[in-house]
């Protein structure tokens, strides 16, 4: 889409949208000041299927998308006739959920005759940074830890970053998920595994988890075996365990190889600022050793809240402002796609 430079604001009136999982989410931002935050999960529905069902999904957001963007517009006190753009997530997602946001927002953005802005939703777990400390320019090292993806990256510009490398198979959030099941704890496995972990202790030997030492990649895959193995093993035998030291041993495994790797990536790259992003970023224990190592290291650490990390629509909006700034538009023949490679689109 043809948006002129100099029709560009410096401060323009971005509403976000977010439709690619079980949240529905809509916020408002002003330049990089969050106006209002609003989202409905149906996060409590599908704990019952032990997972998120697409259909229910779809169905949900259809039901709430109207309401929360009216409340993200009266929270953030500002009428539809003064924004800006509408700000989308496309990918990756659930295709059905997807559409329903994406359908939401060309609707929007054409009756308001203003840009319509096409989100990566993995570009908004990265952009979240920028909402929380109004100060970030890049470059910075990032550490993506979320449901689909665990990787570390170099951002150059608000619009590039270089992925440097990370998981060869789980994903830390799918790992954590995995292991919850396992535990018998109930969807989404994350939260529950961290609120278990703190009754126990971390005694539970677990197997290194990386793949080559001092570069990027790692693997979750074994972590998940072994932990599935013992609490077989044990079973099998009679023999007595304990769920939350096993719970606290597999956290403290599969998250400090992260911050040792973001730490030692963030002075490798020669970058003196780290930030994080996505749903695993929100663990408790993560964001306190993130922040003593970085201190350790000298490092300015930029943390997302808890609620900027899992799903949500400020980082969508936030996103949407970097892409409004590059001038990257989209045509109102965007289509919504199930996966998108990182850093590629
Ligand atoms: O970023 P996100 O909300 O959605 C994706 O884009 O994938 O991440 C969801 C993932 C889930 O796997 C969930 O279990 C994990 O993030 N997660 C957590 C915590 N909160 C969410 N993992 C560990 N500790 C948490 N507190
Ligand atoms: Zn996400």
């Amino acid at each position: 889409m043809k948006f002129e430079p100099e029709k560009r604001k410096k401060e323009p009136l971005i509403l976000g949208i977010e439709t690619s999982c079980d949240e529905t989410a809509a916020a408002v931002i002003r330049g990089r000041t969050l106006l209002s935050d609003e989202i409905a999960s149906s996060a409590s529905i599908q704990a019952e299927y032990g997972g998120v069902v697409p259909e229910i999904a779809s169905r949900m957001h259809l039901n709430a998308v109207d309401d929360v963007v009216a409340r993200a517009l009266e929270r953030a006190g500002v009428v539809k006739e003064s924004l800006d753009a509408v700000a989308v997530t496309y990918g990756a997602g659930l295709l059905g959920a997807l559409l329903v946001g994406l359908s939401f927002a060309k609707g929007f953005a054409f009756g308001l005759d203003i840009p319509l802005i096409g989100v990566n939703h993995i570009r908004g777990h990265l952009a979240a940074a920028y909402l929380e400390d109004s100060s970030l320019t890049p470059p910075f090292f990032t550490l993506l830890a979320s449901g689909g993806h665990t990787a570390f990256l170099y951002t150059e510009t608000e619009t590039r970053f270089r992925c440097l490398g990370g998981t060869v198979d789980d994903a830390a959030g799918e790992a954590f998920d995995k292991v919850a099941r396992v535990l018998s704890l109930p969807y989404p496995g994350g939260p529950q595994i961290e609120a278990l972990a703190r009754q126990g202790n971390p005694v539970v030997p677990m197997p290194k988890m990386f793949k080559g030492e001092g570069g990027y990649r790692l693997s979750y895959s074994g972590l998940k075996t072994a932990v599935i193995n013992y609490c077989h093993t044990k079973q099998q035998r009679g023999e007595a365990w304990n769920r939350a030291d096993v719970a606290a041993s597999f956290q403290r495994a599969a998250l400090d190889i992260l911050v040792r790797k973001t730490v030692e990536g963030a002075l490798a790259c020669g970058c003196s600022t780290v930030t994080a992003g996505g749903g695993v970023a929100a663990n408790g224990y993560l964001r306190e050793e993130l922040k003593s190592a970085c201190e350790k290291a000298g490092l300015r650490l930029v943390l997302p809240v808890r609620a900027h990390c899992t799903d949500n629509a400020a980082m969508i909006a936030a996103e949407g402002l970097l892409q409004y700034r590059a001038g990257n538009f989209s045509e109102f023949s965007l289509n919504a796609r199930a996966s998108i490679p990182l850093g590629t689109d």
